[in-house]
């Protein structure tokens, strides 16, 4: 009898401080219409002063773990997909597993893929259950991205909000996570990127200079095309045709690149689930902030296909496809 990963439970926090296409209009050049028309995003959350990645990750997994109706010591696994750590080290995920009281001892570590990396943490988890090395995985997408904004840069800081999104992951005879895709390609690291780091421009990240750096556009292409190659990958291994999916949960970075990739999978836009316009780009944390909105107000239920994909710096992309 194979085993399989099943989403036992979602869980979401968003911080409290939401910042409007309006506010930024006193912040940059910029405006709610363009925003609007070339990114669909209306809103995003930003932490507050203090407020860091393993708090909201902390408030998104207790909720998980409500729903799941688990107990945190009964986590033998912890997988946190992050690009802002609260600290080098320890990891995010040590930090989480001390916060929630999770079975000391169990394995934890932070993953970096940037926008990808709840997919990566996600397939991980899953090799980890699928090999029988754990029963009950908590994956959590946390960031504080907003901590990374160049906040005078209107071609980043209008994109990126804050937030986190968690899901347990127990092991099930039935399924489950049917299968995930996970990759990268190093060379287009000049496209996006934050250009400083511990070991790399080390005065640079003292001086507060460490933010990102996009050329929009160019990512921009490159994303749609690899999302709709990405989305014909997942299909095919599966056997699967398009109408066999019931929702797709996209990374959500912006609205036109969602909208592309519905298009190839022929779905409507119904079938969508669509957070950007309310969170922004909050990175790891936008496929689990996204399902579990989806999952809380009841549109995607039990026994139903869900396919998630993501693209981010690196590059990195990936996807998988669920029974809910
Ligand atoms: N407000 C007003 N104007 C802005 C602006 C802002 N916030 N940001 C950029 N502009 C201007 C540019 O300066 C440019 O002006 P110019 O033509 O005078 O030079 C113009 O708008 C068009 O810029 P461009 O970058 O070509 O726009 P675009 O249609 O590609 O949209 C993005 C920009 C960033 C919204 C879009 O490229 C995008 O979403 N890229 C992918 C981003 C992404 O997903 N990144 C994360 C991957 S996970």
């Amino acid at each position: 009898m194979s085993i399989y990963a099943r989403i036992a439970g979602t869980g979401g926090y968003l911080p409290e401080r939401i910042l409007s296409n309006q506010d930024l209009e006193r912040m940059v050049e910029t405006s709610d219409q363009w925003i609007t028309e070339r990114t669909g995003i209306k809103k995003r959350h930003i932490a507050a002063e203090g407020e860091a990645t393993c708090d909201l990750a902390e408030a998104a997994s207790r909720r998980a773990l409500e729903m799941a109706g688990r107990r945190a010591d009964e986590i033998d696994l912890i997988v946190v997909a992050t690009t802002t750590p609260d600290r080098i080290f320890p990891s995010t995920a040590c930090l989480l597993q001390a916060r929630l009281g999770a079975a000391a001892g169990c394995p934890a570590f932070d993953i970096q893929a940037v926008c990808t990396g709840f997919v990566y943490a996600l397939g991980v988890a899953d090799k980890f259950i699928r090999a029988g090395s754990a029963r009950c995985a908590l994956v959590v997408g946390a960031e504080t991205f907003s901590r990374i904004l160049d906040w005078s840069d209107r071609s980043t800081c209008v994109l990126f909000g804050d937030g986190a999104g968690a899901v347990i992951l127990e092991a099930s005879e039935t399924p489950g996570i049917l299968s995930t895709h996970l990759h990268a390609d190093g060379r287009y690291e000049s496209l996006l990127n934050v250009p400083y780091g511990v070991s790399e421009g080390h005065e640079h990240l003292e001086a507060g200079e460490a933010k990102v750096k996009m050329r929009g556009n160019e990512v921009f292409k490159i994303a749609v095309n690899t999302l709709g190659r990405i989305v014909d990958e997942t299909l095919a291994e599966n056997g699967m045709s398009k109408s066999d999916v019931d929702w797709l949960v996209p990374h959500q970075a912006n609205i036109r690149i969602i909208n592309a990739t519905a298009r190839k999978l022929s779905m409507p836009m119904e079938r969508v689930v669509v957070t950007v316009d309310q969170h922004g780009n909050t990175s790891a944390a936008s496929v689990p902030l996204a399902l579990d909105v989806a999952v809380r107000d009841g549109r995607i239920r039990r026994g139903e296909t869900v396919l998630m994909e993501a693209f981010g710096g690196g590059f990195t992309w990936g996807s998988a496809i669920l029974k809910f």
